[in-house]
C-alpha cells in the first residue's frame, strides 16, 4: 500500500509538470493549424445525424445511427457486434422497482425524441473544444480525480485543488455499484472549476494504471460552457492520462439507449426547503460477457463499457466510492465559494443538504447488497463534509457537501 502511494505521488507530479509544458507549447502553435485541428476533431466527434433536436438550454441533440456512434472509431471495435441489452441484471433490483420513480428527465426531451436505432448525442461546438487547454485534452479530466482515502501526504494531492467528501468501501472484489443521488444546481464560482456528485468504480492501486468507471451529475463551465446540471460518465484505464474521457467524447462507451443523452441537462432540480429530485444510477459487470453496464432509473439501460478497455476492471473492482468533488482554484488567494451538493452542510438534513441513498454494491454472486464497513473521507471538513447513516427506508445513505468558503474555510 505504501509503495502504491509513493508511485501515485510521482504520477501526480509528472501529470502537473506535463500540464505546464502543454500550456507553454500551445502559444507557439500557428492559429490556422490550430483551427484545422479543431475542425478535424469536431468532424470526428459529430457524426452525421438522422434528426436533430434543439434543447431549451441551447444544446443541439443529434440522433445518430447506433452503428455510427463514436465508439466504433476504436480500432478494437471495428467488428464489434452491439449488445442491445445485458444478459444479466444484478439480483435484488426488483425489490426496488416498486419504489415510484420521481420523473426526473432530461430537458431536451421536451422538444422531441430520437427514432429507434439511433442514439442521442450532444453536439460538440467549436467553443467547447476551444475552452479546453488543448484539443487533445478536450473531454478529459486533468490528472487525478478519484480521491485516495486515508492519504497521508495531503499537500501533494491538493496540488490540483480537487476536494472531496466521499464514502467508500475497499478490501473485497466488487462487480458494480448503485446509488440514488439527489440533484441540485451547485453554484460554481470560477469558469475553470467544477462541482460534481458521482460514483467511482475503481480497479488497481492508485498508480499510473488506475482503472475507473464513473457516473453522476456535474456542473462544468469549462466542459459545457454554462452552469447547467448535466448527467455524465467518465472512464480511464491509466489514471486519467491518455485513455478515456467524459461521455461519448472519445471511443469506448457503447450507447444503446435512444432516450438519454450523455452530457445533457437534467430536469427538474431540487430546491432548498422545497421539492427534492434524485436519479438512480447502477453500474454492473455482466457476468456473461464481462462488459460494464450503466443503467438510469430502475429500467433504463444506457449502454456499456467493453471489458477489453480495462486491465484490472477486466476482472473486478477493488474499491467503490460515492460522493462529491469540486475544484478549488484559490483565485484571489481564498478558498473558492463553489458549492458541493446543495451548498449546505450535511447537518441540515433532508430538503436542505444533498444526499446519496440506497447505496449498494454488486457482490461476486451478482447480487445487490449493502456495503460492509463504509468509510468516509474529506480533505477539509470545514469546507465540505459528509455524514453517513442507515435506516429501513433508505438503506445506507449519507448527506454530503457544503458551501466552500465560510468563516471556517478561508
Ligand atoms: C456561471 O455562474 C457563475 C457564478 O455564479 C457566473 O459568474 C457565470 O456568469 C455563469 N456562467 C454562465 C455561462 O451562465
Amino acid at each position: 500500500m505504501k509503495k502504491g502511494r509513493q508511485v501515485s505521488n510521482w504520477a501526480a507530479i509528472l501529470c502537473f509538470l506535463g500540464l505546464v509544458a502543454l500550456s507553454c507549447a500551445a502559444g507557439t502553435d500557428g492559429a490556422s493549424r490550430q483551427k484545422l485541428k479543431v475542425e478535424k476533431h469536431l468532424r470526428r466527434l459529430n457524426k452525421p445525424p438522422v434528426k436533430t433536436i434543439k434543447s431549451p438550454d441551447g444544446d443541439m441533440i443529434d440522433c445518430v445511427d447506433i452503428t455510427k456512434q463514436p465508439a466504433f472509431d476504436h480500432p478494437l471495435l471495428k467488428d464489434h457486434e452491439i449488445q442491445v441489452r445485458p444478459d444479466y441484471h444484478p439480483e435484488g433490483l426488483l425489490a426496488e422497482a416498486r419504489e415510484g420513480e420521481n420523473h426526473v428527465r432530461q430537458l431536451w426531451r421536451v422538444n422531441g425524441r430520437c427514432p429507434e436505432n439511433t442514439i442521442p448525442v450532444r453536439r460538440t461546438k467549436k467553443d467547447d473544444v476551444l475552452r479546453a487547454s488543448s484539443v487533445k485534452r478536450y473531454g478529459k479530466k486533468n490528472c487525478r480525480s478519484a480521491p485516495i482515502p486515508k492519504l497521508v501526504d495531503l499537500d501533494l494531492i491538493n496540488m490540483g485543488g480537487h476536494e472531496h467528501a466521499i464514502a467508500y468501501v475497499e478490501g473485497d472484489k466488487f462487480y458494480g455499484a448503485k446509488a440514488t443521488i439527489n440533484v441540485w444546481e451547485s453554484k460554481v464560482e470560477q469558469p475553470n472549476e467544477f462541482s460534481l456528485s458521482q460514483l467511482w468504480v475503481l480497479g488497481g492501486s492508485f498508480g499510473e494504471d488506475l482503472n475507473s468507471i464513473e457516473a453522476g451529475w456535474q456542473i462544468s463551465p469549462e466542459l459545457y460552457g454554462d452552469n447547467y446540471t448535466r448527467l455524465f460518465t467518465y472512464w480511464t484505464s491509466d489514471a486519467y492520462q491518455a485513455t478515456g474521457c467524459y461521455n461519448l467524447l472519445c471511443s469506448g462507451f457503447i450507447q444503446v439507449s435512444s432516450e438519454i443523452a450523455m452530457g445533457a441537462t437534467i430536469a427538474p432540480l431540487s430546491s432548498y426547503g422545497g421539492s427534492q429530485y434524485d436519479i438512480s444510477l447502477l453500474i454492473w459487470k455482466d457476468p456473461s460477457k464481462g462488459n460494464w453496464w450503466l443503467q438510469f432509473g430502475n429500467t433504463l439501460v444506457i449502454g456499456y463499457w467493453p471489458s477489453f478497455l480495462f486491465s484490472y476492471l477486466g476482472d473486478s473492482a477493488s474499491m467503490v466510492e460515492w460522493g462529491g468533488e469540486v475544484v478549488n482554484s484559490e483565485s484571489g488567494g481564498q478558498h473558492t465559494s463553489t458549492q458541493m451538493g446543495s451548498g449546505h452542510f450535511p447537518s441540515e438534513g433532508f430538503g436542505k443538504a444533498s444526499y446519496f441513498r440506497t447505496i449498494q454494491i454488486v457482490d461476486e454472486s451478482n447480487r445487490l447488497r449493502a456495503p460492509k464497513d463504509l468509510g468516509t473521507y474529506t480533505e477539509r471538513s470545514t469546507c465540505y463534509n459528509i455524514q453517513t447513516g442507515d435506516n429501513e427506508h433508505w438503506g445506507h445513505y449519507f448527506y454530503y457537501g457544503g458551501p466552500g468558503r465560510n468563516p471556517n474555510c478561508l
